[in-house]
């Protein structure tokens, strides 16, 4: 199948002014805290196709292009820590500023980009992750700060081709409405010149979910009959009463006797970089092995520990147009509990799409690079999210770039004539 064939006429499409810079303005913000679309950008079907665009780029566009995304499709964290930890709070963001231009020219030196949160500014209050961060991960955190040394706003950080902010200790909760989790939480990303002058923003989404129902069955009474008031001494009693005579040395006692516990101290987690006791399984491999079979084979079954029924981290065009499940593309409990490598071995979207143009160059989509080096994250967004997402807040800087949703395809975003040579994916 040709892709162009997919091509179509579309309908002249009104930008809502206050989407394109509008982002401080408060006519703005209230759109994308309410996460409303306009109107025209969500009815007609025709929009959501990734289709190349060869019109002209919406007016006010400046001379820089600012892509942002976060490298994975949804973090997860705990929501208490008193008792033990699978994940912390760490959302990562990664950005790319393109100098427009015939040719485009990808821009890291003269550059700065800063992040922040504008309804999201502290974490401390909202996670009792800082209380416990010394026990579990042995390192004194100041409030709000993350693992990986960013915090809730600051500079990214540059790289070669592109630019980070790793950790961010970002919750779902919002200074708003502190109590409501709202897993879609919207940055600011600002690109600046040497003096300090606005080049490009955008407004990029960082999932971020506490949705891990173990309490779908470690409830009171719900495994083994053990009731301790709480899920997480009923998880860690039942794993005291199955191997507490196994525990490593340097590693023995009831892990009730010593919370809160952090699950990589002994199966390790490339997450994490923790690299766990020699001769344990992994976190993934134990926790895929011990509750295969008890899970249904389907989104719903991931479900029970992936966020979740409520968060729904997956909401790309292939679960929503093409009815792709988790195990469509992962295999079933069994088939992931034996990833050798867990988070850095993973399927890889050129072993379906198996034609030339769509190859990785990496074995991780996160860290591919496609047309022009411009990061393939950057034109289709994160996995699980792959545009067009059913989150309507993962459009925004779709919208922002290019005046509607969907995979980043209007060569005149970046291009400032219409080049001769073929775009992303077409043979050259
Ligand atoms: C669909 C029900 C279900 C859900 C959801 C679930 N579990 Fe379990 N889990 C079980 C059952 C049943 C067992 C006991 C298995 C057995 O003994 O064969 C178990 C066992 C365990 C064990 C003990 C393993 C061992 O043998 O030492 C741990 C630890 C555990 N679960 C952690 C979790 C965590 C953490 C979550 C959430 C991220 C979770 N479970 C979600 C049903 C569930
Ligand atoms: C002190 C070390 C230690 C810690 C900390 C620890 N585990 Fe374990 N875990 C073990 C040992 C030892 C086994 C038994 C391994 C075996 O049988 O191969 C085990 C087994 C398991 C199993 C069953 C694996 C299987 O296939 O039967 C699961 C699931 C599990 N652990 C989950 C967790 C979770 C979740 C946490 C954090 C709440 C955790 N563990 C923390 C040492 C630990
Ligand atoms: C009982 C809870 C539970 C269920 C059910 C579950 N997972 Fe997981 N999964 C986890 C935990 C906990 C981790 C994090 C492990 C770590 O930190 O290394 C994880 C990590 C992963 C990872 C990343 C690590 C790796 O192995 O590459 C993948 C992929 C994954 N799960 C896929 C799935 C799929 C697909 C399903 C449904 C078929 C599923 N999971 C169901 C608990 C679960
Ligand atoms: C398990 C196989 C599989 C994997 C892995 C996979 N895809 Fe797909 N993808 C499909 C299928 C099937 C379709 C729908 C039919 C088609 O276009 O061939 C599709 C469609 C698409 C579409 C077009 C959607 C539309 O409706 O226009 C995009 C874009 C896409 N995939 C991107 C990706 C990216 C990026 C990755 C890796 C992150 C990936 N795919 C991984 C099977 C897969
Ligand atoms: C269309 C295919 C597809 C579907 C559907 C899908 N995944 Fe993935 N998943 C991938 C790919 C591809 C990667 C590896 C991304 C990379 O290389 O950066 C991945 C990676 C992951 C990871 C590792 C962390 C990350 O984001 O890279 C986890 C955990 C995971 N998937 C869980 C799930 C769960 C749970 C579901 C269902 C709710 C699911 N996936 C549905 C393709 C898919
Ligand atoms: C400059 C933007 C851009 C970059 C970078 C980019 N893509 Fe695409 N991609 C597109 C557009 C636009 C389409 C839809 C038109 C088409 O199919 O050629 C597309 C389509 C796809 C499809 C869908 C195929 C189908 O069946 O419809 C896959 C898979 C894909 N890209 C994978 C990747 C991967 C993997 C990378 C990184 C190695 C990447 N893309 C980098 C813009 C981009
Ligand atoms: C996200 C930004 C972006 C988008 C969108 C984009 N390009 Fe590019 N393109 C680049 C970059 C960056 C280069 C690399 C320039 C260089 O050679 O250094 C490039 C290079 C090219 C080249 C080779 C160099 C040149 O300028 O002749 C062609 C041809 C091209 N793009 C065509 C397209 C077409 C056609 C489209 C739309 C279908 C498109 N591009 C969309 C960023 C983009």
């Amino acid at each position: 199948m040709h892709k162009f064939a997919r091509f179509k006429l579309r309908r002249p499409f009104q930008l809502v002014a206050t989407f394109l810079f509008g982002i401080l303005s408060t006519a703005g913000l209230a759109m994308l805290l309410g996460a409303a679309l306009p109107a025209e950008a969500q009815d007609g079907q025709d929009l959501y196709l990734p289709v190349i665009n060869k019109e002209l780029p919406p007016a006010a566009v400046s001379d820089y292009v600012l892509l942002g995304w976060n490298d994975l499709g949804m973090h997860c964290y705990n929501r208490d820590f008193q008792d033990l930890g699978v994940l912390p709070p760490y959302n990562t963001l990664w950005a790319q500023v393109i100098k427009r231009g015939n040719p485009p020219v990808i821009m890291t030196d003269t550059v700065t980009v800063t992040y922040r949160f504008p309804d999201n500014t502290y974490s401390v209050g909202k996670s009792n992750f800082w209380t416990y961060a010394k026990q579990l991960f042995g390192v004194d955190l100041a409030p709000d700060m993350g693992l990986a040394g960013f915090g809730l706003s600051g500079d990214m950080e540059a790289k070669a081709d592109h630019f980070v902010a790793e950790g961010i200790p970002l919750t779902e909760f919002s200074d708003s409405n502190p109590t409501v989790r709202d897993p879609y939480q919207l940055a600011e990303l600002v690109a600046m010149d040497a003096g300090g002058k606005v080049l490009a923003q955008n407004t990029v989404v960082a999932p971020v979910s506490t949705e891990m129902r173990c309490d779908n069955c470690h409830n009171d009474g719900g495994v083994e009959g053990i009731r301790t008031g709480r899920v997480e001494t009923n998880i860690l009693t039942l794993h005291d009463e199955e191997n507490a005579d196994e525990y490593p040395a340097g590693h023995t006692g009831r892990l009730m006797d010593r919370r809160p516990v952090l699950c990589a101290e002994c199966h390790s987690s490339n997450a994490l970089n923790a690299p766990g006791v020699a001769g344990l399984p992994s976190l993934s491999n134990a926790m895929h092995e011990k509750h295969a079979g008890k899970v249904p084979q389907t989104t719903d079954g991931c479900y029970n520990c992936h966020p979740g029924p409520t968060t729904k981290c997956l909401r790309d065009v292939m679960s929503s147009q093409h009815g792709m499940t988790c195990v469509d593309c992962h295999g079933n409990m069994e088939k992931v509990a034996e990833n050798r490598n867990p988070w850095l071995n993973e399927p890889r979207c050129d072993s379906c799409h198996d034609e030339p143009q769509y190859a990785q160059d990496q074995p991780l989509y996160r860290m591919s690079t496609g047309h022009g080096g411009v990061r393939c994250e950057g034109c289709h967004d994160s996995t699980h999210a792959i545009a067009t997402s059913t989150e309507a807040r993962d459009a925004i800087k779709f919208i922002n770039l290019q005046g509607k949703p969907g995979t980043l395809s209007s060569c005149l975003v970046c291009h400032t004539t219409m080049p001769d040579g073929n775009g992303p994916h077409t043979a050259q």
